[in-house]
């Protein structure tokens, strides 16, 4: 498959956001990841790939969000169908929060999506409250001058109002 630049470029990112993270956990413990606003888990699969060739040990617990339930069959297909990763796909309003889920999340991902979600404070907040100690939660997104914007957003940098100081990298 030909994988475009921005692809590249997405998944060289996330692996080196969570690579610190990887080295220094045991291949026993699961990344978890939850990815909100899913769509069909194409762009997913593909970093999640790659980060399985560096990580061969690693499996993955993934549970995609989308609101749109034409994409999240192709989620499933997408993202279920890698062997070292199991997965849920939510199809729902990443603004109702994820109710059945009580263990924390290592890694919360946004590509293209918070730009579409209209209480961003709200899922913002929701990352926090779910995300592990040493967890993450990156937003990337296109804008028409630099061609990615990427946040890496620390959850303990969002305060009791939902306001965030980011990192850009
Ligand atoms: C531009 S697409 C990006 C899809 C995927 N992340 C990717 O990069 O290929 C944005 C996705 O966000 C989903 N979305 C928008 N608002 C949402 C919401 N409130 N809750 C969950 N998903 C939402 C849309 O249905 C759409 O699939």
């Amino acid at each position: 498959m030909q994988i475009s630049s921005k692809v590249q470029i997405v998944s060289e990112k996330i692996i080196r956001t969570l690579s610190g993270l990887l080295a220094s956990r045991s291949v026993a413990t699961p990344l978890r990841v939850c990815s909100i606003g899913c769509g069909t888990g194409e762009l997913d699969r593909v970093w999640l790939s790659k980060l399985q060739d560096q990580f061969p040990d690693f499996t993955v617990e993934y549970v995609g969000v989308d609101i749109d339930d034409t994409v999240c069959k192709a989620a499933e297909d997408n993202v279920g169908s890698l062997d070292f990763v199991t997965s849920k796909i939510y199809c729902q309003d990443i603004q109702e929060g994820l109710v059945d889920e009580v263990v924390k999340f290592d890694f919360f991902l946004s590509i293209s999506s918070f730009y579409f979600i209209k209480t961003p404070d709200k899922v913002l907040d929701m990352c926090r409250k779910l995300t592990s100690p040493e967890g993450k939660t990156m937003s990337i997104y296109d804008n028409v001058h630099c061609k990615i914007l990427l946040w890496v957003i620390s959850p303990c940098n969002i305060d009791a109002h939902g306001v965030v100081k980011m990192h850009v990298t």
